[in-house]
């Protein structure tokens, strides 16, 4: 489908790029200690692009570019804290930023690597699993263009009844969950979240006001489990795998064109 892999190598990321570019503000709960896991040494980074930050700053505590922003006193301390990134989405955020500091071509990026949440674990959620992320940047892109590329990934990987459920992300609009049929379960399933990243994102970024950006996180886990008929994430990932199942599926490969 013609994508770039993004650079996943890194699973600290600071706050910053993790959280404050994408518009989430400093009081949101997904930036609470219960749901994120913030590194002890080094607790802060040490180095992130002035000019940019200051811009950031701004989105959140005034707003511009006919937004109003939260209102709410920006903290660089906040910012700087470190952790084990949440979303691969972080790096969606690296690369977009690098884009913005060239003249204008259009891309389209994915990563599949691990993400870290600090939450209970049970038949479907682990502390620690993998996402994939893929963005398509480009000028006049629209909703129709998002959902035509989930549905020609998800019919390559075998999954062609989907649905689209409105959803909501501090830095999307619109947002929405992506659900798939699991003909085992007789059920629909969540598979991931996608939508139009927001103008407060981008434009402080420096990207063009006429390019549009539509991007996808999904769980690497959900679909598998999915393909394979497999019911506890716990079969599949983590240190209660079965080795037999290991040997004896067959790997899942995508052929080359
Ligand atoms: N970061 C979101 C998540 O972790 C997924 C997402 C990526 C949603 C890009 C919208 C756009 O669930």
């Amino acid at each position: 489908m013609g994508f770039e892999e993004m650079p996943t190598n890194n699973f600290v990321e600071s706050s910053f790029w993790n959280f404050d570019v994408l518009f989430q503000p400093q009081q949101h709960p997904a930036r609470d200690s219960h749901d994120t896991f913030f590194l002890k040494v080094p607790a802060y980074t040490q180095t992130l692009p002035e000019d940019y930050l200051q811009r950031v700053q701004k989105i959140h505590e005034s707003g511009g570019y006919g937004s109003r922003g939260y209102g709410y006193d920006w903290k660089r301390e906040e910012a700087e804290k470190n952790l084990l990134r949440t979303h691969t989405t972080a790096v969606s955020s690296r690369m977009l930023y690098a884009l913005a500091q060239k003249p204008f071509t259009p891309k389209r990026y994915f990563s599949i690597d691990r993400v870290f949440r600090n939450e209970a674990v049970d038949r479907t959620h682990l502390a620690e699993f993998h996402q994939i992320e893929g963005l398509v940047c480009d000028k006049g892109l629209t909703l129709g263009d998002l959902i035509g590329v989930l549905n020609d990934f998800f019919s390559r990987l075998g999954m062609i009844k989907l649905r689209f459920k409105p959803a909501y992300n501090p830095y999307t609009e619109p947002s929405m969950e992506i659900f798939s049929y699991h003909e085992g379960l007789k059920k629909w399933v969540e598979v991931g979240n996608s939508g139009i990243f927001r103008p407060e994102m981008l434009l402080p970024m420096g990207l063009p006001e006429d390019v549009s950006v539509i991007a996808w996180g999904l769980s690497l886990e959900r679909p598998t489990m999915i393909l394979y008929g497999i019911d506890n994430i716990r079969d599949l990932f983590g240190h209660k795998v079965d080795l037999n199942l290991i040997k004896k599926n067959p790997i899942c490969r995508l052929g080359m064109q």
